[in-house]
């Protein structure tokens, strides 16, 4: 095993681009994938075009997300051609550990497949690429830690930050590919997370969101040698200092206990918007999807959250057209998310995956029956978010903004709800949380006016860090 070399001495720039797909744990595993290769002389470039490095991290939840990869990949043979094969071409994530003999044999000028838990080895691997005649693979799930071999955090991510501090799965799913391409569920150390968390807020982060697949299984070791739970941790991250924003994200309604509800009423920092994922709203379908638990219990669950915290939106994902869900099914669905109310959703059309139980289940529904469910589902979910949003006209919130707006003189920023704000005002705003007036409301984003300086907790990062 060879570290990661950390000697500050100069070599010659070489140019690395990173194209990402998937969900948040993907970007925040880009960014360490660009913070492992930065001591080799790696810098980041935004295309690959003339790149000696490409990284392309990939997804395999939904058929349309791996596909990507392959017109992404019909492309990038040109761009490599174009550098007399210098070019260094890796695929990394999801795919690549499902599929990893399949992009070799259909995409031959590939030089390496590297799964998600293999990132600290990329050193190694670039090196071995260099000598090998074929692709380098390694998808193994190793037994050593990744965690502990990545180099810290070292390119800021900005006001608001990810950190990871769980991966993995064993909820196995009927329609989930996550247990097999990410492997069994881990949780950091806590003092490695609040460490990190530190660190980012070093560099400007104000806001942190912690991911993982299954974020509210967290019980990583405490300090105390005990397991703690993600309450017990977000109770510790509270006390960071210029910490002002926690989120975490995503969580199954089966980990959802008191003791993190509770964490919802005691902690302000904690912002009150939190994506649960139901899937269905069907006990029947449920029980096929292998959730775990019933529509009640998730409707108790937002019961107890609002009861904790009144101001607590929810946000949530929905399959149409699970095998076995039948009309009714698909209308107790419908049911569940009038009597819910969600703030945002996602949702998808049930896509088939290789390897996953449900793909064989006898029952498929039909393309155009899943179409016409996901279009119903959909119109019910734009109507409650339109109607959330427009609930905020006019309400004075805090807005944390992160950097220039569409248009010229306009920031953008993120409500408590996370969503999208925009406001009149210069970069000096970035980094900053002010208290606003909602003007108007959209479907997909708020307006706002500035209606006060500085709130407690500013002045902003930039004169922190200078201090
Ligand atoms: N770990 C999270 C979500 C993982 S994937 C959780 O347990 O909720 C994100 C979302 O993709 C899922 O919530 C689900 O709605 C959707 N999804 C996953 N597999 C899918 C499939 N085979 N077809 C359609 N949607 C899928
Ligand atoms: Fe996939 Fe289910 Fe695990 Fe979520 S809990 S990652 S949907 S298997
Ligand atoms: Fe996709 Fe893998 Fe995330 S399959 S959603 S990138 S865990």
């Amino acid at each position: 095993m060879t570290s990661p070399d950390r000697s500050p001495q100069k070599r010659p720039e070489k140019r690395l681009f990173v194209k990402t797909w998937g969900c948040q744990m993907n970007v925040y595993d880009s960014a360490r994938m660009a913070d492992v290769l930065a001591p080799l002389g790696y810098a980041p470039s935004d295309t690959p075009e003339g790149a000696d490095m490409v990284i392309l991290n990939t997804c395999h939840i939904r058929e349309k997300a791996s596909e990507k990869l392959f017109s992404e990949l019909g492309r990038l043979r040109a761009a490599k051609e174009a550098t007399g094969g210098r070019m260094v071409l890796a695929v990394a994530g999801c795919v690549a550990q499902a599929e990893g003999a399949e992009i070799t044999a259909r995409a031959p000028f590939v030089d390496i497949v590297l799964g998600p838990q293999s990132y600290h080895r990329l050193p190694e691997m670039v090196a071995r690429a260099s000598r090998a005649a074929g692709a380098v693979i390694d998808t193994d799930f190793p037994t050593e830690e990744k965690f502990d071999h990545l180099p810290e955090v070292s390119a800021p991510q900005g006001p608001i930050a990810f950190l990871t501090i769980q991966e993995g799965c064993d909820k196995f799913c009927s329609f989930c590919v996550v247990p097999y391409t990410r492997g069994a569920e881990y949780s950091r150390p806590a003092a490695a997370v609040v460490a990190e968390a530190k660190r980012l807020v070093a560099q400007g982060a104000r806001e942190i969101a912690l991911l993982g697949q299954n974020v509210n299984a967290y019980h990583g070791e405490g300090p105390d040698g005990r397991s703690w739970s993600l309450g017990r941790l977000l109770r510790e991250m509270a006390g960071i200092e210029g910490l002002d924003r926690l989120r975490y994200t995503t969580s199954h309604p089966r980990d959802m206990h008191d003791d993190l509800i509770a964490a919802h009423a005691e902690i302000p920092a904690l912002m009150p918007f939190l994506h649960l994922p139901v899937q269905s709203g069907s006990d029947r379908v449920l029980k096929l999807m292998n959730r775990g638990h019933a529509a009640a219990d998730f409707l108790r669950i937002a019961e107890k959250l609002r009861a904790a915290r009144a101001d607590l939106a929810l946000s949530s994902d929905f399959i149409a057209g699970h095998p076995g869900e039948t009309d009714e099914d698909h209308r107790a669905t419908l049911r569940l998310i009038e009597q819910v109310g969600f703030a945002q959703a996602f949702s998808f059309k049930y896509s088939a995956r290789p390897g996953t139980p449900a793909s064989g289940a006898p029952l498929q529904v039909p393309e155009a029956e899943k179409d016409r469910r996901l279009q119903e589902i959909q119109a019910l979910l734009r109507e409650q978010q339109v109607a959330f949003n427009r609930s905020r006209l006019g309400m004075h919130m805090d807005v944390l903004f992160t950097g220039p707006g569409r248009h010229p003189g306009q920031m953008a920023g993120r409500s408590p709800w996370l969503q999208p704000v925009h406001a009149e005002g210069g970069p000096e705003l970035a980094g900053r949380i002010l208290p606003c007036e909602i003007i108007a409301t959209h479907p997909n984003s708020l307006a706002a006016r500035i209606v006060g300086g500085a709130r407690s907790g500013d002045p902003p990062n930039q004169e922190k860090a200078a201090a």
